[in-house]
């Protein structure tokens, strides 16, 4: 099957100009002005940006998390991030405290294979690593999974104290492979929780004001620390604040090999979410918190001024009916998490509408970047010839209202949106995996077709 996508404005994080784009099978070809190739069909993109492929760095698809599980399973999820522009996710497996990693690494192998309609990786979340368990990871990195999450929040399920921090960075750094990092004291916040549960404060807003910005400043500077000594190159998820930003700058300018993502929700949704009526604030608790709102355009500069490396969504799906129901009578009790990725390409749009981010500067955010730091990176990430063609045309005019009720926006199989009434105008139109249409003109062409895929080790090239 052979695909000629003509007449497009073709965007890379460098790029920028008319083109055609002649996909033979899984991979792009040839690009030029004006190509005589035969195809066996033509997309025409005039007026339209030919854009790669959204990359996810971070999604909890099929999740057991705060005794329910996360709503979206590899079939909606990855169904559901096509629609919204992006191809390519890496999801969280996990290791089981106790158990082996690698056997993590089969449980979210045989959640994800032969459900998926984009190709997706993983980053593995380590709960425990002990000297004899140290040399799993680099099994780990040659199965291709060349990144580990590790958390200092969630104290009794997902927290590991700093030496075992400080044992998984030295091993990751060894292996050429990088730490993602949840970083916040999640120590002192439990012990700020218990007193506001005590005093009776039990309603969604407690969920933001038992969490201070600056605990997520500490664990970001702690973890700068630790794999500053450890020598290995750390990766800030889901980075929400002004403190924290901070230290990451502080540490960049100092030489230290550390990079930060920030989430839609930061830079749209502020700490006044929380006082919804109705209960409606526990749709928004998440970890971190949502800040409050002169935090987002500090982060907005950051992204504009290369302190912050990355846009992803960290989605992660509770129904508002019984699942984020579940906590009704303590905030303590609300699933930890939001939808998102469906939403993303569309929402960081609207910063280059606003004049904050350039066309160049979007894709790098919210896909080249990702593919570059996490080993994605010829095949993913771009569009250049030998590259895989996951590519998206996107319509710069298309307007849409996203919400849980428009079927153009919510694939997503959670009874809420996080962005809901937001108006957009921008929005994916096709999309391609690997040279299959999935979505065409914003409706669905076929699913299915998504593949594992190894990632590179840090630095290293994917071809
Ligand atoms: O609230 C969140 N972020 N839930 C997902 C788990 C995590 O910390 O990333
Ligand atoms: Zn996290
Ligand atoms: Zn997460």
């Amino acid at each position: 099957m052979s695909i000629l996508i003509k007449n497009g404005r073709v965007v890379t994080a460098v790029d920028d100009y008319v083109a055609d784009v002649f996909i033979e099978g899984e991979t792009v070809r040839t690009i030029g002005k004006d190509l005589s190739v035969q195809a066996d069909r033509t997309i025409d993109a005039s007026g339209k940006l030919v854009i790669p492929g959204g990359i996810d760095p971070h999604t909890h698809f099929d999740m057991p998390f705060g005794g329910t599980t996360s709503a979206d399973d590899f079939e909606s999820g990855t169904l559901a991030a096509a629609f919204g522009g992006t191809t390519t996710v890496i999801d969280f497996a996990i290791q089981t405290k106790g158990e082996s990693t690698l056997k993590g690494l089969d449980t979210w192998h045989a959640k994800a294979e032969g459900k998926a309609s984009i190709d997706y990786a993983f980053h593995m979340i380590i709960t425990d690593m002990n000297d004899e368990r140290l040399p799993e990871m680099r099994r780990l990195a040659d199965a291709g999974v060349t990144s580990y999450k590790l958390f200092m929040a969630y104290p009794g399920v997902l927290y590991v104290d700093d030496g075992t921090l400080y044992r998984a960075f030295r091993q990751a750094g060894e292996n050429k492979t990088r730490i993602c990092m949840h970083a916040e004291n999640g120590i002192v916040i439990d012990e700020i929780v218990k007193r506001a549960v005590a005093d009776g404060k039990l309603e969604p807003k407690y969920h933001a004001l038992t969490r201070p910005t600056r605990m997520e400043a500490e664990g970001v500077h702690r973890a700068i620390a630790i794999a500053e000594v450890a020598e290995v190159p750390l990766y800030i998820v889901h980075l929400s604040s002004a403190d924290a930003l901070e230290e990451v700058k502080r540490a960049r300018v100092r030489g230290v090999d550390v990079v930060a993502e920030t989430c839609p929700q930061y830079l749209y949704l502020d700490q006044s979410y929380y006082e919804r009526p109705d209960f409606e604030g526990a749709k928004y608790v998440m970890t971190p918190a949502l800040r409050e709102k002169w935090n987002q355009e500090v982060l907005w500069q950051g992204l504009q001024f290369g302190h912050l490396a990355s846009i992803a969504t960290d989605h992660c799906p509770f129904c508002f009916k019984d699942q984020k129901e579940l906590g009704r009578d303590s905030f303590t009790k609300i699933p930890n998490g939001a939808p998102g990725v469906e939403n993303r390409m569309a929402l960081i749009y609207q910063g280059v509408r606003a004049g904050r981010l350039g066309l160049n500067r979007y894709v790098e955010l919210t896909s080249t970047a990702a593919a570059k730091l996490f080993g994605l990176f010829p095949k993913k990430g771009t569009i250049a010839v030998g590259s895989d063609a996951d590519i998206v045309v996107f319509d710069p005019e298309r307007k849409e209202t996203i919400s849980v009720n428009n079927e153009r926006t919510h694939h997503m199989k959670v009874d809420y949106s996080t962005y809901e009434g937001f108006e957009v105008t921008g929005y994916p139109d096709t999309v391609l995996s690997r040279g299959r249409v999935l979505v065409e003109g914003g409706k669905l062409a076929q699913k299915g077709g998504g593949r594992f895929v190894k990632r590179a080790h840090t630095g290293e090239l994917l071809r």
